[in-house]
């Protein structure tokens, strides 16, 4: 059975378990017979550790507390990201092998492997059994490249578009982003230990390092981070600490955060690392906080922590305590994951391919689709003969940023790739040089053009090289002595050339903007592709093209997809995980410079709806091909959640789907602010009906006491509604809590 933390620490502290034979001795069997002992069910994880620990030298337990590389591979870390795991805390005399980490959000660093569509794409099939796919997928191939844990788990909300790393989250909803975030972590966690990042409030790139986020209570518990609740319930085994301070505490020594809240609170028994090199400030402080690994060189730790313990600057407890979780939560993983060894031909298997291409058609999202005509222009005619495909983006690899989640696969597929091989014979007309006249000029020849525009890894992404490092972390001389000044200054200028970062402005780059209108004004039949990571402002052109879809980062497979929805081999039934306004200051102010911030209850749509804007397009928007409609039949809610049922009929003539999705919202306000509660995503054939249940979740509608931190229904009228997207009416809406009497009514 389990054992209080200090009696573990007693125990393994205890001399008679400390002879120095014991400690030293080889026994490389020991951890994979501890793990097996675990696995037929005569140790508990919490006895497993302390039979590891009670084996381990001082320097061995020590090294649990940092990762293993030494300080000087610091350069080459995005190179030996792509090469290898990197490891924390082996020790190979026990054949304890250590957390063995790989990233990321799209698949797997290391190697070559399968690009999926990036989190943002994923988040917008709201299909969370189809996320569970993909963990499960980037889990097999992090194990089969020797890794036990992977980083792919990031649910950051997505406070404003201009977010630099913004197609590594799940959008700006917090019960889209935990239903997402949750089965990515189950699927994972069948082969790999899953971290779960950035804790917390962690949504701006440029000045990750130096940002302070100031947050009330209410935002805090309420907005920013019921995902990451909903992650640690499912059951993830780490969580890696932002670089940003909260509150005026870096995160890595946020004791409110990293104890009372994570652990406290929440119950969370896994381990804590640090966001890498510059995420942790302080060795002693850190770990007292409740971050365990201080990732992934030996830097600040292995400078401090022998001396601090030797002395008793550092207690011993603390140093067991964090050893402890470690190593509970890599035997317990090891002894209930899948069984079998997965071998490297999982990697980019013909399996996970098809899986990357049926995702990165689901993420797609018809945002328009006119009649030209008496018909849609999409699905593609299969009269066509000649299609003109153009934009900067038509013909080139783009998966994603360049930062720690790029993904390497063995092949990719352009949008013009997929729409030549989809289309053979169709002739595809593609213009000799890369101006608007010259895209116009082809356009002018073809029955429809398509026009592939958008961002690449130099519009957005994450900043590898940031001007407001710490680089007190990387020597002691850096701390203070004559060398700080002149390396800060290095940093900042090298920050000035790299690419990615926060993006400038959440609009096409004008160039493509005068390739739309010249296009469309010279082909009516002008279909728009936009590729990126979050929001895309379209009001400056939008009523000029009958047609207008949201591609993403379609990862490898993404050509296939796309020429897959074009042609309407697949529906389109993505849906948007953000608002897209007509204009920027409906959102929150954004400044990427700014070293302190505030995060309010007012962003996306929420922000919209409060203060009366409509969208260009709203949250959770996207057609299909065929038309669907939805009648809420019944439901039943309390503050532990509740369902829904809901029927949905087809009357179109294909079969086509949809996302069900059920909106609260208090009607006393005079401008109510909708609140998704649940979805779900259903198939239906042509002319049929269906019944779905949708799951609801009461979080949206309830309130913490920041006192006793107890969650109570906020008071209100609040009535429940299913929709195709965030509504801008609310006529039609049901009381969210019935009333007994109600109750009995709907029950005669
Ligand atoms: C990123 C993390 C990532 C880590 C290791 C950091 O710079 O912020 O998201 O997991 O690098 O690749």
């Amino acid at each position: 059975m389990g054992m209080r933390a200090e009696d573990r620490a007693a125990r393994a502290d205890d001399p008679a378990d400390r002879t120095a034979s014991n400690r030293t001795a080889s026994d490389p069997a020991l951890y994979d017979q501890i793990v097996g002992a675990v696995r037929a069910g005569e140790l508990d994880a919490d006895e497993a550790a302390d039979l590891l620990i009670a084996r381990l030298t001082d320097a061995e337990l020590l090294g649990m507390l940092d990762g293993d590389s030494p300080r000087r591979l610091l350069p080459f870390i995005p190179l030996l990201l792509g090469r290898r795991p990197f490891v924390a805390g082996e020790v190979p005399r026990l054949g304890i092998p250590g957390i063995r980490f790989s990233d990321g959000a799209r698949g797997v660093v290391i190697g070559s492997s399968t690009a999926f569509p990036v989190t943002m794409a994923r988040a917008a099939t709201w299909n969370p059994a189809l996320e569970a796919e993909v963990g499960h997928a980037i889990g097999l191939e992090t194990r089969a490249r020797g890794a036990n844990y992977s980083a792919s788990v990031c649910v950051n909300l997505l406070r404003h578009p201009a977010w630099g790393r913004a197609q590594e989250c799940y959008g700006e909803d917090s019960v889209l982003t935990s239903r997402m975030g949750s089965a990515m972590t189950r699927g994972l966690r069948a082969n790999v230990m899953a971290c779960v990042k950035h804790f917390a409030l962690n949504s701006m790139e440029n000045e990750r390092f130096e940002v302070d986020v100031s947050v009330d209570d209410h935002a805090l518990h309420e907005v920013y981070l019921p995902h990451f609740k909903a992650v640690v319930d499912a059951g993830v085994d780490s969580v890696m600490t932002a670089y940003n301070s909260v509150r005026g505490e870096y995160m890595d020594v946020n004791a409110p955060l990293l104890t009372d809240v994570l652990r406290n609170e929440w119950g969370f028994s896994g381990f804590v690392t640090s966001d890498w090199v510059f995420g942790t400030h302080h060795a002693v402080a850190s770990l007292r906080a409740g971050m365990d690994v201080e990732m992934p060189l030996r830097l600040l730790r292995a400078r401090e922590l022998p001396n601090a313990l030797r002395s008793g600057v550092l207690e011993r407890s603390t140093v067991l305590q964090s050893a402890h979780r470690i190593l509970r939560t890599t035997v317990l993983h090891a002894a209930t994951r899948d069984e079998s060894e997965p071998g490297t031909e999982v990697v980019a298997s013909p399996a996970h391919r098809d899986l990357a291409r049926r995702v990165a058609a689901e993420s797609i999202v018809l945002l328009k689709n006119e009649l030209v005509g008496d018909a849609p222009l999409l699905p593609l005619d299969s009269s066509i003969r000649r299609l003109a495909v153009v934009g900067r983006l038509a013909a080139r690899e783009n998966i994603g940023d360049h930062g720690s989640s790029r993904v390497r696969p063995p092949s990719t597929v352009s949008p013009l790739d997929g729409l030549r091989e989809a289309l053979p014979d169709v002739e595809i007309l593609t213009p000799s040089r890369s101006d608007a006249r010259a895209a116009a000029g082809v356009a002018a020849e073809a029955d429809i053009a398509v026009v592939v525009v958008g961002l690449d890894e130099h519009d957005e992404g994450e900043s590898v090289i940031n001007g407001g490092v710490e680089v007190g972390v990387l020597s002691g001389a850096f701390r203070s002595g004559p060398l700080r000044a002149p390396l800060v200054a290095l940093a900042h200028l090298a920050s000035q050339f790299v690419r990615g970062g926060d993006r400038s402005s959440i609009d096409l780059r004008p160039a493509d903007v005068q390739l739309i209108r010249a296009v469309s004004a010279a082909n009516p039949r002008t279909v728009v592709v936009l590729i990126g990571g979050s929001a895309i402002m379209v009001e400056a052109w939008r009523d000029r093209v009958p047609a207008l879809l949201m591609a993403w980062y379609g990862g490898m497979e993404g050509g296939h997809a796309l020429a897959d929805v074009l042609t309407g081999a697949a529906e389109p039934s993505g849906r948007l995980p953000f608002v897209i306004p007509t204009d920027v200051r409906h959102l929150p102010a954004f400044d990427s410079t700014a070293k302190s911030v505030v995060y309010d209850d007012r962003w996306g749509q929420r922000k919209l709806d409060a203060d009366g804007h409509s969208a260009a397009f709203p949250f959770g928007f996207g057609l299909g091909y065929t038309s669907i409609e939805h009648t809420l039949l019944d439901h039943r809610f309390d503050e532990a959640g509740g369902s829904a049922r809901v029927s949905v009929r087809n009357t179109g003539d294909r079969e086509g789907s949809i996302v069900v999705q059920l909106y609260a919202a208090d009607l006393s306000l005079e401008r109510p602010v909708s609140r998704l509660l649940g979805f779900q995503k259903v198939t239906v054939p042509a002319q049929a009906e269906t019944v779905v249940e949708v799951a609801l979740d009461a979080g949206p509608t309830l309130q913490r006491d920041p006192r006793t931190h107890q969650w109570s229904p906020r008071p209100g009228n609040w009535v429940v509604l299913a929709a195709q997207h965030s509504p801008s009416s609310w006529d039609g809406a049901r009381p969210l809590r019935r009333t007994a009497v109600q109750d009995e009514a709907l029950d005669d």
